[in-house]
């Protein structure tokens, strides 16, 4: 079984996502991180994000790095939505994704383009939103406690335009797949929102 999760960014998506590999047993592969190598592997070559070649380069990337937690800071998150926004580095990622995604017993990915372009045969997708105001309130809560120095306006800043950017590019831009479940956890705690993906996978498999 593959079950596809995508979404923008801070809409819960990657807590759903790891919840659910849980509880069905799934392998589980946030794409994100790929991107956001790619990103941080350009800056310490001192290459130009925005650069097709430069950023293609940043793909050689070392394994390791994906471990690392420099990866998950704000910063890094922009340099991939810019890296992103090139064909050539989507291609050079796309097989990894695509054969993690369709390894025998199935596997769970979350991304922008896991419904429409790894694994448009995915046997559940579901595009998980919420309002640009409170993914940006989520993820100022979030860094106030691991005592990041950031401003509400400048997170929501940020937000809209890695929204902008994830959105208009030509190349598998963030969109639902038609056949995509809608999950929007605006009005709902992280709990309610992990329970509300269960059972939209579950009533999904039942339909099969
Ligand atoms: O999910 P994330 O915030 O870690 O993703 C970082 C950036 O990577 C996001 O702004 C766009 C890009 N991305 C993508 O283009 N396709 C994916 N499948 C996953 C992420």
């Amino acid at each position: 079984m593959i079950i596809a999760v995508d979404g923008p960014t801070a809409s819960g998506k990657g807590t759903i996502a790891k919840a659910l590999a849980k509880h069905f047993g799934l392998p589980f592969l946030d794409t994100g991180l790929l991107y956001r190598a790619v990103g941080y592997q350009v800056l310490q070559e001192g290459g130009d994000p925005d650069n097709a070649g430069d950023a293609l380069k940043g793909c050689d990337f070392p394994d390791t790095l994906l471990a690392d937690d420099t990866l998950r800071s704000e910063a890094v998150g922009g340099l991939a939505s810019r890296v992103s926004v090139h064909p050539e580095v989507r291609a050079a990622l796309k097989k990894r994704q695509v054969d993690f995604a369709h390894q025998p017993g199935g596997a769970l990915l979350d991304g922008r383009d896991i419904g429409t372009v790894i694994a448009p045969d995915a046997d559940v997708k579901l595009f998980v939103t919420a309002p640009a105001q409170v993914r940006a309130r989520r993820r100022y809560d979030e860094m106030v406690v691991r005592g990041v120095d950031v401003t509400f306006e400048g997170i929501l800043a940020d937000i809209h335009a890695r929204d902008e950017r994830d959105l208009s590019r030509a190349d598998a831009p963030l969109k639902p797949a038609e056949d995509a479940h809608l999950l929007d956890t605006g009005n709902l705690t992280i709990g309610a929102a992990v329970q509300a993906a269960i059972t939209l996978v579950e009533q999904t498999l039942q339909k099969g």
